[in-house]
C-alpha cells in the first residue's frame, strides 16, 4: 500500500510534483485544500464555513479535515494508496491519521527558501475541477490563461494575495513545521527534497529517491 505524506510550505510545489507522481504511481491525489475549494464553489454547509478562514489564510478546524479526509479514504480509488497533499497540517491531524491506522510509506518535505514562495504564489494560475496547478513564467500553459487538459478558463486563487501569502507563511511555521520533527522522530521513512530547483528537475529527482526508499 503506497500512501505518500507531501509537507512543505504554501507554494514549495506540492500540488505540481503530486501531480506527476500520482500519475507515475497510479494512485489518487488527496488535497484537502483542493476539496475544501470544491465545497466552496458547492456552497456547502462546509464550504461556507471554510471560506472565510481560508480567505484569512488560517487553518480550517482539525475535526473537519480528520472527518473529510477519513470519508476520502473509504473511496474505491485509494485501495492502493494515496497522496496527501497538504494534510496532515496539525500535530493533531497526524495523531488522527494513526488513530485511523493509516500506515505512512514515506513523508517527502519539499524545502524551499521564503523569498521564492511570494513569487511562486503570486503567478500561480489554477485549473479548480481538477486542481490543476500553473505559474505564468516557471510552469506556464501551453496556451496562457488556459488548461492545457480541458481548454477551460485558469483562476487567480483568492488566498494568493502579498497579505495572504504572509499569514498562511506564519500559520506554517507555527501549526505545521513542529511536523517536521513529528515524522522525523518516527519509523516512517523521511525524504527532504531541495524544491528550490526546477520543477523538473526537481520531479526528476523524487522519481529516483523514492524508488530507493520503497524498494
Ligand atoms: P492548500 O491548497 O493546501 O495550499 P498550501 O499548502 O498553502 O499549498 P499551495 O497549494 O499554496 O502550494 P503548493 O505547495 O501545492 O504549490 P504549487 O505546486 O501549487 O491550502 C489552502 C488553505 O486550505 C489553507 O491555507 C487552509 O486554510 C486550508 N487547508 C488545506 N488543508 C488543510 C488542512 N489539512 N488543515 C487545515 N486547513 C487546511 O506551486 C505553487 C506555484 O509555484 C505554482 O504556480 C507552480 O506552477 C509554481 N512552481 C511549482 N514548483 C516550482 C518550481 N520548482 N519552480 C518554479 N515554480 C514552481
Amino acid at each position: 500500500m503506497l500512501r505518500i505524506i507531501f509537507l512543505g510550505p504554501p507554494g514549495a510545489g506540492k500540488g505540481t510534483q503530486a501531480y506527476f507522481l500520482c500519475t507515475h504511481y497510479e494512485i489518487p491525489q488527496i488535497s484537502t485544500g483542493d476539496m475544501l475549494r470544491q465545497a466552496i464553489a458547492a456552497r456547502s454547509e462546509l464550504g461556507l464555513a471554510a471560506q472565510a478562514v481560508m480567505t484569512r489564510g488560517e487553518l480550517v478546524s482539525d475535526d473537519i479535515i480528520l472527518r473529510l479526509v477519513a470519508e476520502r479514504l473509504q473511496q474505491e480509488d485509494c485501495a492502493n494508496g494515496c497522496l496527501f497533499d497538504g494534510f496532515p497540517r496539525t500535530i493533531e491531524q497526524a495523531r488522527g491519521l494513526q488513530r485511523l491506522n493509516i500506515e505512512i510509506a514515506v513523508v517527502v518535505e519539499l524545502q524551499v527558501a521564503r523569498d521564492v514562495i511570494v513569487n511562486r504564489l503570486s503567478g500561480r494560475r489554477v485549473h479548480e475541477p481538477s486542481g490543476r496547478t500553473y505559474h505564468v513564467q516557471f510552469n506556464p500553459p501551453k496556451l496562457a490563461g488556459v488548461d492545457d487538459v480541458t481548454g477551460e478558463l485558469l483562476t487567480h486563487r483568492h488566498d494568493d494575495r502579498e497579505h495572504t501569502i504572509r499569514e498562511r507563511l506564519r500559520v506554517y511555521e507555527e501549526q505545521t513545521m513542529p511536523l517536521i520533527d513529528f515524522y522525523r522522530k518516527s519509523s516512517v521513512p523521511y525524504l527532504a527534497v531541495d524544491g528550490n530547483a526546477s520543477v523538473e528537475d526537481i520531479r526528476n529527482e523524487l522519481e529516483t529517491e523514492l524508488q530507493q526508499v520503497l524498494n
